[in-house]
Protein backbone atom coordinates (compact mmCIF):
# COMPACT_ATOMS: atom_id res chain seq x y z
CA UNK A 1 0.00 0.00 0.00
CA UNK A 2 1.41 3.54 -0.84
CA UNK A 3 1.47 6.59 1.71
CA UNK A 4 -1.17 7.91 -0.47
CA UNK A 5 -3.80 4.98 -0.26
CA UNK A 6 -2.53 4.90 3.61
CA UNK A 7 -3.24 8.68 4.28
CA UNK A 8 -6.80 8.11 2.81
CA UNK A 9 -7.57 5.40 5.01
CA UNK A 10 -6.80 6.71 8.07
CA UNK A 11 -8.26 9.72 6.78
CA UNK A 12 -10.99 8.26 6.08
CA UNK A 13 -10.74 6.43 9.97
CA UNK A 14 -10.55 9.73 11.54
CA UNK A 15 -13.54 10.78 10.38
CA UNK A 16 -15.86 7.50 11.07
CA UNK A 17 -14.42 8.02 14.71
CA UNK A 18 -14.66 11.61 15.63
CA UNK A 19 -18.89 11.38 13.98
CA UNK A 20 -18.84 8.35 16.57
CA UNK A 21 -17.92 10.65 19.79
CA UNK A 22 -19.88 13.33 18.14
CA UNK A 23 -22.74 11.47 17.85
CA UNK A 24 -22.17 9.43 21.54
CA UNK A 25 -19.85 11.45 23.28
CA UNK A 26 -17.25 10.59 25.74
CA UNK A 27 -18.41 7.22 26.48
CA UNK A 28 -17.72 3.75 25.12
CA UNK A 29 -20.16 4.09 22.48
CA UNK A 30 -18.36 7.17 21.50
CA UNK A 31 -15.12 5.03 20.71
CA UNK A 32 -17.54 2.48 19.12
CA UNK A 33 -17.73 -0.14 21.85
CA UNK A 34 -20.67 -1.17 23.12
CA UNK A 35 -20.15 -0.57 27.12
CA UNK A 36 -18.13 -0.29 29.96
CA UNK A 37 -17.85 -3.64 30.87
CA UNK A 38 -16.07 -4.74 27.22
CA UNK A 39 -13.83 -2.05 27.28
CA UNK A 40 -12.10 -2.53 30.64
CA UNK A 41 -12.29 -6.24 29.76
CA UNK A 42 -9.74 -5.44 27.10
CA UNK A 43 -7.88 -3.03 28.91
CA UNK A 44 -6.90 -6.28 31.24
CA UNK A 45 -5.95 -8.38 28.51
CA UNK A 46 -3.73 -5.52 27.09
CA UNK A 47 -2.21 -4.47 30.82
CA UNK A 48 -1.56 -8.15 30.54
CA UNK A 49 1.98 -6.78 29.06
CA UNK A 50 3.00 -4.71 31.47
CA UNK A 51 5.49 -6.66 33.73
CA UNK A 52 6.64 -4.77 36.50
CA UNK A 53 3.93 -2.76 38.75
CA UNK A 54 5.41 0.90 38.20
CA UNK A 55 8.01 3.24 36.71
CA UNK A 56 7.20 2.65 33.26
CA UNK A 57 6.20 4.56 29.90
CA UNK A 58 3.43 3.36 27.87
CA UNK A 59 2.16 4.06 24.38
CA UNK A 60 -1.51 3.94 23.50
CA UNK A 61 -1.87 3.77 20.08
CA UNK A 62 -5.69 4.80 19.29
CA UNK A 63 -6.45 6.23 22.96
CA UNK A 64 -9.60 7.66 21.91
CA UNK A 65 -10.94 10.02 25.07
CA UNK A 66 -8.14 8.38 26.94
CA UNK A 67 -9.99 5.79 28.83
CA UNK A 68 -6.88 3.52 28.78
CA UNK A 69 -5.48 6.29 30.89
CA UNK A 70 -7.80 6.04 33.70
CA UNK A 71 -7.71 2.58 33.74
CA UNK A 72 -3.96 2.41 34.23
CA UNK A 73 -3.91 5.11 37.46
CA UNK A 74 -5.95 3.63 39.26
CA UNK A 75 -3.21 0.34 38.91
CA UNK A 76 -0.14 2.00 39.07
CA UNK A 77 1.15 4.85 40.53
CA UNK A 78 3.92 5.93 38.56
CA UNK A 79 4.09 5.77 34.66
CA UNK A 80 4.80 7.73 31.98
CA UNK A 81 1.33 7.72 29.06
CA UNK A 82 1.53 9.43 25.79
CA UNK A 83 -1.93 8.89 24.15
CA UNK A 84 -1.96 9.21 20.09
CA UNK A 85 -5.03 9.18 17.80
CA UNK A 86 -5.78 10.57 14.36
CA UNK A 87 -9.29 11.90 15.24
CA UNK A 88 -8.64 15.25 16.34
CA UNK A 89 -11.80 15.53 18.45
CA UNK A 90 -10.50 12.43 20.33
CA UNK A 91 -7.25 14.01 21.25
CA UNK A 92 -9.69 17.30 22.55
CA UNK A 93 -11.72 15.31 24.53
CA UNK A 94 -8.75 13.39 26.11
CA UNK A 95 -6.85 16.37 26.64
CA UNK A 96 -10.32 18.03 28.20
CA UNK A 97 -10.52 14.96 30.26
CA UNK A 98 -6.92 14.16 32.08
CA UNK A 99 -4.70 17.55 29.66
CA UNK A 100 -3.75 18.52 33.45
CA UNK A 101 -2.29 15.36 34.62
CA UNK A 102 1.43 15.97 35.18
CA UNK A 103 2.33 11.78 33.63
CA UNK A 104 -0.10 11.97 30.67
CA UNK A 105 0.40 13.66 26.94
CA UNK A 106 -2.31 13.18 24.13
CA UNK A 107 -1.22 13.53 20.80
CA UNK A 108 -2.79 14.25 17.42
CA UNK A 109 -1.23 11.62 15.46
CA UNK A 110 -1.04 8.11 14.05
CA UNK A 111 3.11 7.34 15.30
CA UNK A 112 3.92 7.66 18.71
CA UNK A 113 6.60 10.54 19.29
CA UNK A 114 9.14 7.77 20.60
CA UNK A 115 9.59 4.24 21.99
CA UNK A 116 7.99 3.37 25.19
CA UNK A 117 8.54 0.43 27.38
CA UNK A 118 5.53 -0.70 26.32
CA UNK A 119 2.59 0.12 23.22
CA UNK A 120 -0.68 -0.77 23.76
CA UNK A 121 -3.64 -0.69 20.68
CA UNK A 122 -7.66 -1.36 21.37
CA UNK A 123 -9.74 -1.16 18.82
CA UNK A 124 -7.47 0.18 15.73
CA UNK A 125 -7.68 -2.40 13.28
CA UNK A 126 -11.87 -3.13 13.42
CA UNK A 127 -13.23 -0.84 11.46
CA UNK A 128 -11.84 -1.38 7.69
CA UNK A 129 -14.58 0.91 5.49
CA UNK A 130 -15.11 0.46 2.07
CA UNK A 131 -11.57 -0.97 1.71
CA UNK A 132 -10.90 -4.14 0.69
CA UNK A 133 -9.52 -7.16 3.14
CA UNK A 134 -6.38 -7.06 1.09
CA UNK A 135 -6.12 -3.60 1.65
CA UNK A 136 -7.02 -3.86 5.18
CA UNK A 137 -4.40 -6.53 5.47
CA UNK A 138 -1.50 -4.84 4.16
CA UNK A 139 -1.94 -1.70 6.27
CA UNK A 140 -2.25 -3.91 9.55
CA UNK A 141 1.20 -5.07 8.74
CA UNK A 142 2.42 -1.50 8.46
CA UNK A 143 1.07 -1.07 12.05
CA UNK A 144 2.35 -4.20 13.75
CA UNK A 145 6.02 -3.35 12.69
CA UNK A 146 4.80 0.45 13.83
CA UNK A 147 3.99 -0.99 16.83
CA UNK A 148 7.43 -3.03 17.37
CA UNK A 149 9.18 0.01 16.74
CA UNK A 150 7.56 2.33 19.20
CA UNK A 151 8.09 -0.68 21.68
CA UNK A 152 10.94 -1.19 23.97
CA UNK A 153 9.92 -4.43 26.23
CA UNK A 154 6.79 -5.11 24.17
CA UNK A 155 3.59 -4.44 22.70
CA UNK A 156 -0.11 -5.69 22.69
CA UNK A 157 -2.76 -4.95 20.59
CA UNK A 158 -6.18 -6.79 19.69
CA UNK A 159 -8.49 -7.96 16.46
CA UNK A 160 -12.07 -9.08 15.68
CA UNK A 161 -11.64 -12.60 15.04
CA UNK A 162 -12.40 -14.84 12.00
CA UNK A 163 -14.10 -17.02 14.38
CA UNK A 164 -17.05 -14.95 14.85
CA UNK A 165 -20.35 -16.26 14.27
CA UNK A 166 -20.92 -15.56 10.60
CA UNK A 167 -24.68 -13.85 10.98
CA UNK A 168 -22.99 -11.51 13.07
CA UNK A 169 -20.35 -10.50 10.71
CA UNK A 170 -20.14 -7.26 9.22
CA UNK A 171 -18.82 -5.90 5.67
CA UNK A 172 -16.99 -2.55 6.93
CA UNK A 173 -15.08 -4.71 9.73
CA UNK A 174 -12.23 -6.71 9.83
CA UNK A 175 -12.27 -10.15 11.09
CA UNK A 176 -8.14 -11.18 11.47
CA UNK A 177 -7.41 -14.84 11.47
CA UNK A 178 -5.63 -15.20 15.24
CA UNK A 179 -3.69 -18.01 13.81
CA UNK A 180 -2.17 -16.19 11.50
CA UNK A 181 -1.48 -13.02 13.41
CA UNK A 182 -0.09 -15.52 16.10
CA UNK A 183 2.53 -16.84 13.49
CA UNK A 184 3.47 -13.52 12.03
CA UNK A 185 4.32 -12.51 15.38
CA UNK A 186 6.19 -14.98 16.14
CA UNK A 187 8.59 -14.71 12.87
CA UNK A 188 8.72 -11.17 12.48
CA UNK A 189 8.97 -9.75 16.34
CA UNK A 190 9.96 -11.97 18.97
CA UNK A 191 10.15 -15.76 20.22
CA UNK A 192 7.72 -14.90 23.17
CA UNK A 193 3.76 -14.46 21.88
CA UNK A 194 0.96 -14.67 23.73
CA UNK A 195 -2.31 -15.18 21.82
CA UNK A 196 -5.56 -14.63 24.47
CA UNK A 197 -8.70 -15.77 22.84
CA UNK A 198 -10.72 -16.78 25.93
CA UNK A 199 -12.03 -13.38 27.30
CA UNK A 200 -15.80 -14.00 25.87
CA UNK A 201 -15.80 -11.22 23.15
CA UNK A 202 -16.02 -11.83 19.51
CA UNK A 203 -12.16 -11.10 18.83
CA UNK A 204 -8.75 -11.80 20.51
CA UNK A 205 -5.64 -10.18 22.46
CA UNK A 206 -1.89 -10.80 21.26
CA UNK A 207 1.14 -10.20 23.41
CA UNK A 208 4.12 -9.58 22.11
CA UNK A 209 7.56 -9.73 24.79
CA UNK A 210 10.70 -8.33 23.34
CA UNK A 211 14.25 -9.95 24.38
CA UNK A 212 15.80 -7.87 27.22
C1 LIG B 1 -12.39 1.53 18.81
S1 LIG B 1 -11.68 3.09 19.21
C2 LIG B 1 -10.95 2.65 20.80
C3 LIG B 1 -10.42 3.82 21.60
C4 LIG B 1 -9.64 3.41 22.85
N1 LIG B 1 -8.49 2.59 22.49
C5 LIG B 1 -10.53 2.68 23.81
O1 LIG B 1 -10.45 1.44 23.86
O2 LIG B 1 -11.28 3.35 24.52
C6 LIG B 1 -10.29 3.18 18.13
C7 LIG B 1 -9.56 4.51 18.16
O3 LIG B 1 -8.37 4.36 17.40
C8 LIG B 1 -8.17 5.52 16.60
N2 LIG B 1 -7.35 5.08 15.47
C9 LIG B 1 -7.71 4.27 14.45
N3 LIG B 1 -6.68 4.05 13.63
C10 LIG B 1 -5.62 4.74 14.15
C11 LIG B 1 -4.25 4.92 13.75
N4 LIG B 1 -3.76 4.33 12.67
N5 LIG B 1 -3.46 5.69 14.52
C12 LIG B 1 -3.93 6.30 15.62
N6 LIG B 1 -5.22 6.20 16.03
C13 LIG B 1 -6.06 5.41 15.31
C14 LIG B 1 -9.58 5.99 16.27
O4 LIG B 1 -9.62 7.36 15.91
C15 LIG B 1 -10.33 5.68 17.57
O5 LIG B 1 -10.28 6.76 18.45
Amino acid sequence: MDDSTRNRLMADVARYYSTKIAEHGVQPRGVDWNGEESQVLRFVQLARIIDRPDGFSINDLGCGYGALYAFLSVRHKTFQYTGCDISEAMISAARRRYGTCGNARFILSSIPPEAADYTVASGVFNVRLHYSGNQWLEYVLHMLDLLDRASCCGFAFNCLTSYSDAEKMRKDLYYADPCMVFDLCKRRYSRNVALLHDYGLYEFTVLVRKSP
